[in-house]
This record gives C-alpha cells, sequence and structure tokens, in this order.
C-alpha cells in the first residue's frame, strides 16, 4: 500500500476515534501512540479538532471576557495556591489552568479538566511543555522550556490563541514566565521570541510549498518507484500540473521532489521570455532517465 494510502488511513482511524471518544482518547489510547497518529494527522486537522471541540468564544464573547478581565485586577498565584485550591475537586476554589504563565478559569470545559476527564492533568498547574511534547507526566508538565527544539514553538502559538480566545482570563502564575510583581521574565520574552521564529519559517514553509509541492509518490517492489505530478499533488490545489524535479533549497539537509510550473513566466524574479515557469531555478534538477517535460518519472526501474 502506498505511503499515502496509508497516511489517509491513519488520519481517517484516528478521527473517528477522536469522534467517538472525545477526550477520553487520552484514558484510552497510550500516550506514545496518541503522538505517533498525531505525526500523520495533518497540524491543521489537529487544530481544527481541538478548535472545533471546544468552540472558540465568538468575537463578541472575546470582547466581553477581555472587559471582565480589565474590571478585576489581574490576580497574582503562587504554585502552591492553584494546585492546592484550583484543580476542580471537592471543596476546591475553581477549576484553573496556566498556559505560559497565565492563569485561565477552565470550568466551562470542565468535561476535559475536572478530575477524571481527559486533560485532568492540566488542571492547577502550568504544563505549557507538555502541550508540544505530548510529555503529560508530572515532569513533562512544567513551565520550563529546555531542551525543546526550535521549531515545535510554533506549537504554543495554537494554544495561546486557543486559552485567550476560549475562557476566562483570570491572572498570571508566579513561576518561569512571571516574577513575584507579575512582570514578564526574560524567559517569557526568549519564548516569545522564538514562537514568533518557529512561526515565520512556519510561514515560509507554507509559501515554498505551495510554489513547489510535493509529488505524488508510489513504490513497490514489482512496480519499481515513481514520482508524479498532478494538479493536486502535495495537498496543493492549482490550474497547473507541473513536472517532477529533484528540489535542494537552499539550508535544506535533503532534496525533495517538487512539481515545478513549466509554462508561463517564472514565480518570481525576470520574465526573460522563455515561457519556461520556474524550471531555470538552480536548485532543481532533471531526474535521470525522464523525459524533461515528462509530468512521471520512475526513480528505482521494477525489478526484472
Ligand atoms: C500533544 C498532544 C495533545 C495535546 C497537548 C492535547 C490537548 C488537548 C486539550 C488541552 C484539550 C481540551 C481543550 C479544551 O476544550 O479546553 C483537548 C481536547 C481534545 N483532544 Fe487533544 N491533545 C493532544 C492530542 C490529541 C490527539 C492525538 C487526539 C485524537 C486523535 C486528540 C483528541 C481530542 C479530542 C477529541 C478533544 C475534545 C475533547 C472534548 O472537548 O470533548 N487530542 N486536547
Amino acid at each position: 500500500m502506498s505511503c499515502m494510502k496509508i497516511s489517509f488511513l491513519v488520519l481517517l482511524i484516528s478521527l473517528s476515534l477522536g469522534y467517538f471518544y472525545g477526550d477520553k482518547i487520552h484514558s484510552i489510547v497510550p500516550r506514545h501512540v496518541l503522538k505517533e497518529i498525531e505525526s500523520f494527522v495533518p497540524s491543521e486537522v489537529m487544530a481544527w479538532w481541538h478548535g472545533h471541540q471546544a468552540k472558540p468564544a465568538t468575537p463578541e464573547k472575546i470582547t466581553e471576557k477581555v472587559d471582565q478581565a480589565k474590571k478585576s485586577e489581574p490576580h497574582l498565584f503562587t504554585k502552591e495556591e492553584l494546585w492546592k485550591y484550583y484543580r476542580g475537586d471537592k471543596g476546591s476554589k475553581g477549576l484553573y489552568l496556566a498556559f505560559m504563565g497565565k492563569v485561565y478559569d477552565v470550568s466551562a470545559g470542565k468535561t476535559s479538566y475536572q478530575p477524571g476527564g481527559g486533560y485532568d492533568f492540566f488542571a492547577g498547574r502550568d504544563g505549557t511543555k507538555g502541550f508540544v511534547t505530548g510529555d503529560f507526566s508530572d515532569e513533562g508538565l512544567t513551565d520550563v522550556l529546555d531542551g525543546l527544539d526550535e521549531n515545535m514553538f510554533g506549537g504554543f502559538k495554537e494554544w495561546q490563541t486557543f486559552y485567550a480566545t476560549t475562557y476566562k482570563f483570570i491572572g498570571f502564575l508566579i513561576g518561569n514566565f512571571y516574577d513575584k510583581n507579575g512582570q514578564p521574565t526574560a524567559a517569557l520574552k526568549n519564548a516569545e521570541s522564538k514562537i514568533k521564529s518557529a512561526m515565520d519559517v512556519e510561514k515560509k514553509r507554507k509559501e515554498e510549498s505551495k510554489k513547489y509541492p510535493m509529488c505524488n509518490s508510489e513504490s513497490s517492489a514489482a512496480k519499481g518507484s515513481r514520482v508524479w505530478c498532478s494538479n493536486r499533488s502535495g495537498g496543493v490545489e492549482r490550474d497547473w500540473v507541473g513536472v517532477p524535479r529533484l528540489y535542494h533549497a537552499p539550508g535544506a539537509t535533503h532534496a525533495r521532489c517538487a512539481c515545478v510550473r513549466n509554462t508561463g513566466p517564472p514565480t518570481e524574479g525576470k520574465d526573460m521570455g522563455k515561457n519556461t515557469g520556474d524550471l531555470n531555478s538552480p536548485y532543481m534538477k532533471e531526474y535521470k532517465n525522464c523525459k524533461p517535460d515528462s509530468p512521471s518519472c520512475v526513480t528505482v526501474p521494477p525489478r526484472s
């Protein structure tokens, strides 16, 4: 079965699991399996799932929440206070969690966060790191973001927006992100700047994948390996097909197959009147034994 078919199957299974089990999926499916599933599910689908399930606030509600927060002074919490009184168990004062040092009232999402809910481990603390690692152990649920790859920081942005627009902001947590006076720490500024860089990289990657979409590919012992272009390859719907080229982007460690526009003016730079699209990019190489204008190239011949 081709790689694309397997990914599609895993995507379908995970969406069905999520649909039927809701947030209980975290108690049913082991964490390492969830992480595996996550690597197959496109980030847009994950974001949709979480956002869709949690029903983000409407713009009017967001303004309302910001106004409410302005009216009452933000409270400064200690970690002990948040943990002791705000996990939503019997006799507690509420159901709160902190994300990047900001404390939110998550009682509107109590099915997820109250004791026994699929995400109860986030309640009463700042487990920011766990949101991108999927490590929901006590050690993994921390506000210290050491040891993360730079590219993982982009994952925080969605959660930041999610909590700010879905739940009521209550105050700040004294910890790695806010000091005892409620002032942002150097660690917070550092994290914010890493988030911004990761978002910029992601934006560039998306633009690049539109310009040079991935090729379709299939491989089997009997048929060998083949790459080809279509007007939907790489998940990029377009009005052109293009031809497969080995693309080695500047700074990239690996070359990949890209569908390259072969007619019309180039996407960037001057149109020299050649009408050959992006074929003249210095980062493109033709596949051996493949006609330069063929939309399909055999990269490994079938075993005879
Ligand atoms: C790093 C991995 C993950 C993290 C940090 C995470 C975190 C969360 C959080 C915090 C919520 C509650 C949102 C709210 O309503 O306030 C949630 C809800 C949910 N998550 Fe995840 N999740 C992860 C992976 C997954 C995966 C892999 C699936 C399924 C394939 C999944 C399925 C769901 C579903 C169905 C809900 C809705 C729960 C409900 O409101 O009933 N999650 N997730």
